[in-house]
This record gives structure tokens, C-alpha cells and sequence, in this order.
């Protein structure tokens, strides 16, 4: 089926019925990295694309920096505005897409987009539309899920013996390593470097988490006292911060090209 642009969509599925240890890590630690990257600063205008709910646009602007949001969805349009309103700060939410900013070009000094660009038709050219909406000196910073992970490959091939020594039918339908039903795009550390240097440069690589995905890991850390799982996670969490080809997530900080024509 060909995928279509959901203006409908909402985050209710996002999050796994049962939050284990790796999981609580893996999402805070993705927060943590990408706003390190990002480094707002008071005044500056950062734009967000794909902005869901805007709960990272908030704590943008919480430091002070000018936050657009960008996305398609009325309904998280919605979930953002209030959002924003609980939380009194000042941010807009504009609808949209990455393919087709609407905005002039070199409007903002960063631009982010984490988790997002693999719902997104067209992933190449939204990082180009990212490029051009960049002040001279700006930065963009892309989170991304990896889906050639350690912890995805390991999985698999557990799920295969598994499936071989198995008497009954085994099917991985739903396993972490398998494309959601929402996603456009399957992203690892290769095919996200080359399409991001075909429009920008890539000035640091960092990748987060290791081992998401193997089969029985969440169930054991959460068998651990907390200070347990915590130093497991952190430890692997430090060997994936300089190997992103095989981390859980990929976080790009980037820079425009040299001579990038930035119009049209
Ligand atoms: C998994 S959510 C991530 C939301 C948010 N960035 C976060 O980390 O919490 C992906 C978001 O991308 C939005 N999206 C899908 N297609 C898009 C497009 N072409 N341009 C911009 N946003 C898009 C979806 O509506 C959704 O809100």
C-alpha cells in the first residue's frame, strides 16, 4: 500500500504497555542527547519538525529560545497547543510538512527532528527543506531509530533459532525489529549518513543505547534493583556513544554544505 500523509495521527501506541528498565532509558536518554545537540540559547529560533505534542519544544523554550513547531496532524496540533498552555510558556505550532517548509528560507539557527523523519514521504528532501531553512552558521540535529542495531540483529537471529528448534508456528509480526504500520522509511547508520550528506554536513554522529530488542533483556534488567539496570544501561549506553552504526538511536548534529544553494 502506498503510504499516505496522516493528518489523523496520534501518539497513543508509541509507548509499550510495559515500560522495562531499557525502555525508560532508551527514551530519556534519546531526550537527553538531542537536547544537549540542540544547546538552545536564549532568543534563538529553533524550529521543530514533526513536533507531535510539543514536549520537546517546551523544554526549548523553557531555556529561553523562540520555538516553531511544525506538524501534520491536527489531532497532535491539538495535544500541543494544550500542552504548551499547561505549561505557560510561549511556543507556536504551525501545520505542515518537512517536505514543504512554510517557511522563508534561513529563518532559524537550528532545526530538529527527532523520531520522526521515518513517518515522512519523503525523508531526502525534508533534510534538504531542513538545509534551507537554516540561518548561515545554523545547525540541524536528527534523531533517529536504527533499525540495523546490535540489539535488532541479536534479536533476530534469537528469533530465528528459536523459530528452528520450535514445534509450533512462530511468526516475529510485532517484534521491535519489524517496520511499525506508521513508518515510511527503515533508517540505519548508513542509509541516514548518505542521505544527509547528499544536502548537509555531518559534524558529530553520537549514537544512544545498546541491546534494545534482544529477546528476555527488559525482563532480566527488571529483575535487577534499580542502581543495577541503571549502571548496565549507562555502561552500554557509553560503548554505543562512538559506535552509532550499532546503537538503539542515532543522534546527526549537521551543518549546511559548503556552496548549498539554499533557494528554491
Ligand atoms: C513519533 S512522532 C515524534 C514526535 C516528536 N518529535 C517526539 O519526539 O515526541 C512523529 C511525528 O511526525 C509527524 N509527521 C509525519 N509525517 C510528517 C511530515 N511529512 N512532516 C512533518 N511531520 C510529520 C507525525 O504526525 C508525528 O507527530
Amino acid at each position: 500500500m502506498e503510504p499516505k500523509l496522516d493528518c489523523e495521527w496520534n501518539d497513543d501506541h508509541v509507548m509499550p504497555e510495559v515500560i522495562n528498565p531499557e525502555v525508560e532509558f532508551l527514551f530519556r536518554r534519546m531526550i537527553e542527547v538531542t537536547y544537549k545537540k540542540v544547546n538552545p540559547k536564549p532568543g534563538e529560533k529553533i524550529l521543530d519538525i514533526g513536533c507531535g505534542r510539543a514536549t520537546d519544544g517546551v523544554e526549548l523554550a523553557k531555556k529561553g529560545a523562540s520555538v516553531t513547531g511544525l506538524e501534520p496532524s491536527y489531532v497532535m496540533i491539538a495535544n500541543a497547543r494544550e500542552y504548551i498552555t499547561e505549561n505557560g510558556v510561549d511556543m507556536s505550532v504551525v501545520h505542515g510538512v518537512g517536505e514543504h517548509l512554510p517557511f522563508k528560507p534561513q529563518t532559524f539557527d537550528k532545526v530538529m527532528c527527532k523520531g520522526s523523519l521515518d513517518h515522512f514521504l519523503d525523508p531526502s528532501i525534508s533534510i534538504k527543506q531542513m538545509g534551507m531553512a537554516l540561518k548561515p552558521g545554523g545547525e540541524v540535529i536528527i534523531a533517529i531509530a536504527n533499525f540495523e542495531s546490535l540489539g535488532f540483529k541479536l534479536g533476530k537471529k534469537v528469533f530465528a533459532l528459536k523459530k528452528r528448534f520450535s514445534s509450533e508456528e512462530m511468526s516475529d509480526a510485532g517484534m521491535p525489529w519489524q517496520i511499525p504500520i506508521d513508518h515510511t522509511y527503515r533508517f540505519h547508520y548508513s542509509n541516514l549518513k548518505s542521505m544527509t550528506n547528499d544536502h548537509l554536513e555531518i559534524k558529530q554522529a553520537t549514537g544512544v543505547s545498546l541491546l534494545f530488542g534482544v529477546p528476555w533483556w527488559g525482563q532480566i534488567l527488571a529483575k535487577c534493583p534499580r542502581f543495577i539496570s541503571n549502571a548496565i544501561l549507562s555502561t552500554l549506553d557509553g560503548v554505543a556513544r562512538y559506535i552509532p552504526s550499532i546503537s538503539d538511536v542515532i543522534v546527526l548534529r549537521c551543518k549546511l554544505k559548503k556552496g548549498a544553494v539554499v533557494t528554491g
